[in-house]
């Protein structure tokens, strides 16, 4: 498996989002669609950028009774996308689903599935008081990321801090896909935990998901290659 740079295009229209990639001229950097995006715009957006030539990673954290679950990924793997994700807390038999419905739904080669195991903006503290968890953050993300590895998914999203220690319970095949990236000396914006490029590379994550790096530099296409130049040297 290939180490990438995947962008997150966290735009609220296609137009925006096709502005955005023009600026990349031949390059077709692999993207991430989120929530706000798809919601807006609908599966065309998704046909769009495909048709643009760019790998997608469709982010949109299913997490619903196992049968509701199955039957969305049917549906995405229809749309041909590359990466498609779930909440591990929706439980192993759940996260068993969607592989089912991504392979039901795919023509050949199914989209890889990634957990989230513990979004990156819950803290211990709220874990206890608001969930009843009372285990460890690192606990609770090495736990679920064993879940999603003994229900066939392919990775997690998880923090570059976190990589090592995925890969060391779930093995290194076992994909990370890691946000929360910064260039050395960018403002860190609403992210608690960052790492530079080379210093997720260092720490093992297999795809960086990078966006006010990349969608607010006056040179988006500059900063994309400087990741790839720092991730993958
Ligand atoms: O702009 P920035 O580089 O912080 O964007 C990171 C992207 O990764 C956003 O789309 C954000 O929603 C997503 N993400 C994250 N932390 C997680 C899961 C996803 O930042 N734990």
């Amino acid at each position: 498996m290939g180490k990438d740079v995947i962008i997150a295009c966290d735009f609220d229209s296609a137009e925006k989002t096709y502005d955005f990639l023009g600026r990349f001229g031949e390059d077709k950097p692999f993207v991430k669609i989120g929530m706000e995006l798809y919601y807006a715009e609908g599966p065309e957006i998704i046909r769009g950028i495909k048709e643009r030539g760019h790998r997608i990673f469709l982010d949109l954290k299913l997490h619903d009774i196992p049968n509701t679950v199955k039957k969305a990924m049917k549906v995405l793997a229809g749309l041909g996308v590359d990466i498609v994700n779930v909440h591990a807390s929706g439980t192993v038999k759940m996260m068993k689903a969607a592989v089912e419905g991504l392979e039901e739904g795919s023509n050949g080669k199914r989209p890889l599935i990634i957990a989230v195991t513990q979004l990156t903006s819950t803290d211990e503290e709220q874990m206890r008081e608001d969930l009843l968890i009372r285990e460890s953050m690192n606990d609770v993300v090495m736990h679920y990321a064993a879940n999603a590895r003994d229900a066939g998914l392919d990775g997690v999203v998880c923090s570059p801090h976190e990589a090592a220690d995925v890969h060391r319970v779930c093995g290194i095949d076992f994909l990370t896909v890691t946000p929360g990236i910064r260039f050395a000396g960018d403002s860190r914006g609403d992210q608690s935990r960052i790492m530079t490029p080379e210093k997720a590379k260092g720490a093992g994550s297999d795809y960086i998901v990078v966006g006010r790096s990349v969608t607010a530099a006056e040179d988006p296409a500059a900063a994309y290659e400087r990741c790839i130049r720092e991730f993958i040297g």
